[in-house]
């Protein structure tokens, strides 16, 4: 009889720690497991290392009827039936997969795995990535696992969880079966494929995110240098006209998922990813048509510039990948005095909203934080926000 029903590896993340959250929730034993001594000893407080809402009072009744455990053992991995790796797999500084470290974790796991397990995939893995695990794990067949992937977004993982169809691939039946048996107890439905599927769905829908804001964010450039008003077109685009109704508003496309997932499909399609790579130069590029726009009307010797939001995303305190930071980056290098404010994230050369706008001549929003909705700007100040969140 094993000690927890379930150890997520990766436990003190922004996937892990929202799902484990959630399957205690519903009477399971939950290991959190992470190599982050500092997280869990946060966590263990009863203290949510970063914004997910609706998480706190789950984390405190958990903690406290036992339902969760964290640990930065690894021998907690032996001690459950199912194991959900939940890490990172990030890009590296030239775009390509960093595979190796993922598989790097299952050479350290294997001798803390047994045949008895399920283990489930809960990361966003490079095509093929399962079959390499099995090849490191060894010692012939015998080994069950699934791929269920996490396609929440971020800051709201309890709800959607909830109500989100869960995709489900085994690479063997009793696999698929577990898996199926697990996610049943959180997930509204349950979606079946195979795991070459699950593998592109993720990929696809990330990249597909990645393009719509590219192309929203390609109309802006145009509509923009035309003297237009893009919120207006937008607006007149979308009413009463559905086919157009999921364009989303101008804006940073960024965060550690959206990039680095349209990134990873690129490399698996030997490069050959047009669309993808002209989605990252759209979006990457924004920050930089910016700048280069306020360099045609301003001297940056003369002004300061405040960037209201560094988060990646509205209403969370997460910089992982936030084009703020790239903004910031390139104004200075044009001389200018830059100043950030965030609703969220903390940083020590942070300054309040009141103050960015007393400082700054010129002021963009990075991020629509709902504390800057309709947000009073003396009118001598300009304003760059494409979300339209300070003028709407
Ligand atoms: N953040 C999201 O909204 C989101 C949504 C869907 C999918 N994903 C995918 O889920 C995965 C995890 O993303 P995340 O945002 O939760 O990352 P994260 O960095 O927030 O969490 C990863 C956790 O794993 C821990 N960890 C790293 N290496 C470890 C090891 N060897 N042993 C034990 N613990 C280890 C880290 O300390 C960290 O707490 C990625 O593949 C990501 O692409 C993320």
């Amino acid at each position: 009889m094993s000690k927890y029903d379930i150890c997520i590896v990766g436990g003190g993340g922004h996937v892990g720690l929202p799902l484990g959250l959630s399957f205690a929730d519903k009477g399971m034993n939950v290991c959190l497991y992470d190599n982050s001594k500092e997280r869990m000893e946060i966590i263990g407080k009863g203290t949510m290392p970063f914004i997910e809402y609706e998480s706190e009072p789950i984390l405190e009744k958990v903690l406290k009827n036992k339902k969760l455990v964290v640990s930065s053992d690894i021998n907690s991995v032996s001690e459950a039936r199912y194991v959900v790796i939940a890490i990172g797999t990030p890009v590296d500084e030239y775009l390509n997969p960093k595979t190796r470290d993922f598989l790097n974790l299952f050479s350290q796991l294997k001798k803390y795995l047994n045949k008895d397990q399920i283990i489930i995939i809960r990361s966003t893995v490079y095509p093929h990535t399962c079959q390499q695990m099995i090849r490191i794990l060894g010692e012939g067949e015998g080994w069950h696992i699934a791929y269920c992937p996490e396609r929440i977004v971020q800051g709201y993982a309890i709800k959607e969880l909830r109500e989100l169809p869960q995709i489900i691939a085994g690479m063997t039946e009793k696999a698929l079966e577990k898996a199926v048996e697990l996610f049943s107890n959180i997930s509204p439905k349950i979606i079946k494929t195979s795991i070459e599927e699950a593998e592109l769905v993720k990929l696809f829908s990330n990249a597909w995110r990645y393009i719509q804001f590219a192309a929203t964010n390609q109309f802006y450039m145009i509509a923009h240098k035309y003297g237009v008003n893009y919120d207006k077109v937008r607006n007149a685009m979308m009413e009463g006209y559905g086919r157009t109704a999921t364009l989303p508003s101008a804006g940073f496309a960024a965060g550690p998922c959206l990039l680095k997932d349209t990134m990873q499909l690129a490399a698996f399609h030997d490069n050959n990813f047009q669309l993808g790579h002209a989605a990252m130069m759209i979006n990457e590029g924004l920050p930089g048509f910016i700048v280069e726009d306020l360099r045609r009307r301003y001297d940056f010797s003369k002004i300061n510039i405040g960037i209201l939001g560094m988060a990646f995303k509205a209403d969370i305190d997460d910089i992982r990948d936030s084009l703020s930071f790239k903004l910031g980056k390139i104004l200075r290098f044009y001389g200018t005095n830059v100043y950030y404010s965030d609703e969220y994230a903390k940083n020590a050369t942070f300054i309040s909203k009141e103050e960015l706008i007393k400082l700054s001549d010129v002021i963009i929003v990075g991020v629509p934080h709902s504390q800057y909705r309709g947000l009073a700007i003396p009118a001598e100040k300009e304003v760059v926000d494409l979300w339209g969140i300070i003028k709407n």
